[in-house]
């Protein structure tokens, strides 16, 4: 896709008209930029100015210590909590009865053509139920500061409750996506060191239901195996499926839960350092054991208070709809915390885009008058393919703004929602970031007043205040249009402060790569171009990681939970282009001695897949038998080459491969599975 991007030409620039008057030309938006990360004291100024716009139990007396790099400290010495900014000072400020968080079931009553289920939470009622929960989990279960709690929750209102009930107590979470395996949720219930999972019974996608608790037990055994015990598990009551397994003592009802609880219940916010930490967030690298991210408060919050303003240009008087889940950083960030942070109005939506038609998205766009919406290029590209009728019979003028998010933006997709749903007359970008960045970090800016202009495909220009460069292989910047490594030179509020319990890995994986002379660069593991004008675009993954439909995967990840099946001896993932999901995974599969190749075999170890990765991976995986695969003669796996069969493209330099005849027999059963 990366292919067919035109970063030179200036016919493609585009100006929405209702923002004629108010474009930046280039140089002078530059000047903008550039002033504000000119130097350090510039730096601060620009983040302070956020800061200063957020109530604090507490004023920082440092906003940026950089005196320990690459672990930066933002706002050090202030003081603050994310249920406070999100709740109890809205309250404060007299905005209680304003609307918080619609929250729309996927169920579907054909008859009225309607949803089923619609919640609506003003700030005060959030504030009131999530208040109730932390005083439940503080009084019943003794949940402290500082504990992690592991979420396995779908897309319901609890989610956000209990997110913001844990923040109230200065514990934390740790939220796992709940299309994620038993094998996934146990490793990293296990790495965060949860004694208590919450869940659901069961969640609601494309108008099936499909079960939760079943895969809790299942996770729950495999922690126990290995020593770790899950003590409490509680379960929000989502479904009326019946006989579910149920274990005394250690099993409770949400609904239980709280029942005997006063809802007067109040537990005042901890007041937390600045630097302290909000959440882990578990993701995907190029070896086998996932990543915890670790987040700040006090920077997190003005990060994403920052990028609410400027990217979204947020309103209190807004419906906002991000349309992605809240197991992934994409919701955290911008379903919960970012606009509860701003007091506008987050709509969340439980089920699939195309339930019970291939219009509900546009169909809640319509009824709510979403005016700001965020979503990723894999749905863009699923629901064009669906007649234009579906789109043409809703009403979606409310539209402003319509970002992107998790992979890059083929310029065919934009042109199609900046046309179709935007009528060409709002303001549209691919922000990019990364569950490590925790905030946005590339976009166009319409929260300044002035935009500049657009281009399908970019993903516009770094956040002021943010220093971003395309690196060769040496570290020296690249030329305009020309390819190279990503990286970010200098910190940014939002970011992670480190990788939970490993600071080590923390540096190798992000800072050491292009860190030099004492000068600190962040490496996102990306490829991308900077064009004449400063825009970037961001092209995809430099290093093993795969990813589909904006979820990332990686290959190591995959390569290990195939090698776990008794029939597998070796495995060898690589990316193969998929035209709605921007890639899938393509696993070449050695067999153990005694196995014999079969089409039932090949759904086993699909079905293994989904079971110890989860559907995101299996779903349009290929798996291919092969008799080896293509190594270097130190015994690495040689991807690249892999790559090249399945894409058609030249296989390069083979000198370092150990022995040719792998690479030909993985043609061979490629041309053959074709
Ligand atoms: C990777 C991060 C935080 C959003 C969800 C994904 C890719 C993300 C873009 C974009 C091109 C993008 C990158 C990045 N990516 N946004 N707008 N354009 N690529 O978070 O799972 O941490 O993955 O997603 O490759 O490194 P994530």
């Amino acid at each position: 896709m990366a292919e067919e991007r035109i970063y030179e030409e200036f016919e493609h620039y585009l100006t929405p008209p209702s923002w004629k008057d108010r474009v930046w030309e280039i140089e002078e938006y530059k000047a903008f930029y550039e002033e504000t990360i000119k130097d350090k004291e510039n730096l601060e100024k620009w983040w302070a100015k956020w800061a200063n716009e957020l109530p604090w139990f507490k004023k920082w007396n440092k906003v940026l210590d950089d005196s320990n790099p690459p672990f930066y400290r933002w706002f050090v010495g202030g003081e603050t909590n994310l249920a406070y900014l999100c709740l109890d000072r809205h309250i404060e400020e007299g905005r209680k009865n304003q609307l918080a968080l619609i929250w729309e079931g996927e169920p579907w009553d054909e008859m009225i053509r309607r949803p089923k289920e619609i919640r609506k939470f003003t700030y005060y009622d959030l504030y009131r139920r999530s208040n109730r929960i932390a005083y439940a989990l503080k009084e019943k279960l003794g949940v402290k500061r500082g504990e992690i709690l592991t979420f396995y929750l779908p897309m319901i209102p609890e989610l956000p409750l209990y997110m913001l009930a844990v923040q109230r107590l200065g514990a934390k979470h740790s939220i796992v996506y709940s299309g994620f395996s038993a094998f996934a949720l146990a490793q990293r219930a296990m790495a965060a060191g949860s004694r208590i999972i919450v869940t659901a019974d069961a969640l609601y996608r494309n108008g099936k239901i499909i079960p939760l608790k079943e895969i809790v037990d299942e996770a729950i055994e495999i922690c126990e195996e290995k020593g770790h015990k899950i003590e409490h598990v509680i379960m929000v009551k989502r479904t009326n499926r019946a006989a579910i397994p149920w274990i005394k003592k250690r099993d409770i009802w949400h609904h239980e839960f709280i029942r005997y609880i006063s809802e007067n219940a109040r537990i005042e916010p901890v007041k937390l350092g600045s630097e302290d930490m909000s959440y882990i967030l578990y993701t995907s690298g190029t070896t086998g054991a996932p990543k915890g991210a670790q987040h700040s408060i006090g920077g997190y919050a003005v990060g994403l208070y920052t990028t609410m303003k400027l990217i979204f240009d947020i309103k209190e008087t807004d419906i906002y709809w991000c349309a992605a889940d809240i197991g992934w950083v994409t919701g955290h960030s911008y379903i919960v915390y970012g606009p509860l942070i701003t007091g506008t109005t987050t709509l969340m939506y439980e089920g699939a885009p195309t339930y019970p038609g291939p219009d509900r998205w546009w169909n809640i766009i319509e009824r709510y008058g979403v005016n700001v919406f965020y979503t990723s290029p894999t749905a863009i590209r699923m629901l064009m393919k669906f007649p234009l009728d579906y789109v043409k019979k809703h009403d979606l003028s409310t539209i402003r703004i319509f970002h992107s998010v998790g992979e890059p933006i083929n310029p065919e997709a934009f042109r199609w929602y900046y046309k179709n749903i935007g009528k060409e007359n709002i303001v549209a970008s691919s922000t990019w970031w990364m569950t490590e960045t925790g905030q946005m970090l590339t976009g166009h800016f319409p929260g300044l007043g002035k935009i500049f202009p657009l281009k399908p495909g970019t993903n516009g220009y770094p956040l002021p205040g943010v220093k971003m460069e395309v690196l060769d292989e040496d570290g020296n910047p690249c030329k305009p249009g020309e390819r190279g490594y990503f990286v970010i030179t200098n910190p940014w509020p939002g970011m992670f402060m480190t990788l939970y319990q490993d600071d080590q890995r923390y540096i190798d994986v992000y800072w050491s790569k292009f860190s030099k002379d004492n000068k600190w660069r962040f490496y996102t593991g990306d490829f991308a171009v900077k064009d004449q004008d400063g825009y970037l675009w961001v092209l995809g993954r430099a290093d093993d990681v795969l990813n589909i439909a904006g979820h990332r995967v990686g290959t190591a990840e995959v390569e290990s939970a195939m090698v776990m099946h008794p029939a597998v001896a070796e495995a060898a993932c690589v990316g193969k282009p998929h035209e709605i999901k921007g890639e899938v995974a393509f696993v070449f599969t050695v067999l153990k001695q005694g196995f014999v190749p079969s089409d039932e075999l090949v759904g086993e170890l699909r079905n293994h897949l989904r079971k110890t990765i989860g559907p995101i991976v299996a779903s349009d995986a290929t798996i291919l038998l092969v008799d080896m695969v293509p190594k270097t003669r130190s015994g690495k796996i040689m991807r690249r080459l892999l790559k090249a069969v399945i894409t058609g493209q030249k296989l390069g330099d083979v000198t370092t491969l150990e022995d040719e005849s792998a690479i030909k027999e993985a043609e061979k059963a490629y041309e053959y599975l074709k």
